[in-house]
């Protein structure tokens, strides 16, 4: 596939984004003043009641009172009442730019028409499942197949968490295998085995609070652009179980947000 294909059409200069990160990190720590941060919270507080009250409410009955950790927010989650396009409204009326698109699968936007008459259109025909076979998981299939050749079969599951775990069975059950490795910091999806080098490198099972080590004693972390890294792991591997697979976020660790170079993927390859 050439270049001009990629969905991406301007690949960024990933040196310049870390001399930037670079800056700021080396910056000292500004705390927000006392008063500004009061502002803020009043603001909330006026502008963001009904948020509030909802939310409040939901912590009976919902862990933290929300399904999706993307929803934490301080001082309380917002409460979304209305999408469309790039813009959230909420449940007091105020409008939002979304920059988190639901962490990346609204790519279309909010509530993009075509897509909600469709499935308006397939619920009122077939409801929401059959457990059975439509045409539509053919056509999607083809799809996918269409844009990404790479991928001959397509099965679709509920969640990446779930992807992920499947990913990484058939990779272990295809090679006869036995480590993953992945990137410090990267996500994956909370699964037992993934769960390992959450958010910051180098952490391993700091956050798998109830999980059995043997859970991850098969996972392995590299630090987030170390081809040399990596490839200690890999050579090391070789003498006691193998890889079965590297996986890795495509655009970098916590979606994109320590990118990697363009040709890092192919090299990790
Ligand atoms: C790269 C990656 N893999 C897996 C997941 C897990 O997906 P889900 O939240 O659908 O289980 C995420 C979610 O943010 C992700 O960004």
């Amino acid at each position: 596939m050439s270049q001009g294909q990629y969905a991406i059409s301007e690949y960024h200069d990933t040196n310049e984004i870390y001399a930037k990160l670079n800056n700021l990190i080396r910056q000292p720590m500004r705390p927000v003043k006392r008063e500004k941060m009061k502002g803020f919270l009043d603001y909330f507080e006026i502008h963001c009641r009904r948020s509030k009250e909802l939310t409040d409410e939901a912590r009976k009955y919902i862990p933290g009172g929300v399904q999706h950790n993307l929803a934490f927010n301080y001082p309380f989650p917002i409460a979304i009442e209305k999408t469309e396009g790039a813009h959230l409204w909420d449940a007091d009326g105020n409008e939002y730019i979304d920059f988190l698109q639901a962490g990346g699968p609204t790519v279309l936007g909010s509530n993009y028409a075509p897509v909600r008459e469709k499935v308006v259109e397939m619920l009122q025909t077939c409801g929401p499942v059959t457990g059975l076979f439509h045409e539509y998981e053919l056509k999607l299939a083809q799809l996918v197949n269409r844009f990404m050749p790479a991928v001959e079969m397509f099965r679709m599951l509920g969640s990446g968490t779930e992807g992920v775990m499947a990913a990484v069975r058939a990779a272990r059950a295809f090679t006869r295998k036995k480590y993953v490795i992945k990137v410090g910091g990267a996500y994956h999806g909370w699964s037992d085995q993934m769960v390992y080098g959450l958010h910051i490198p180098g952490t391993g099972r700091l956050e798998s609070t109830g999980i059995p080590r043997g859970a991850s004693a098969a996972t392995e972390e590299f630090f987030p652009n170390s081809l040399r890294a990596l490839k200690r792991h890999l050579i090391f591997n070789r003498i006691r179980g193998g890889t079965a697979a590297v996986i890795v976020e495509p655009l970098g660790p916590e979606s994109g947000t320590r990118p990697v170079p363009f040709e890092f993927n192919q090299k990790v390859r």
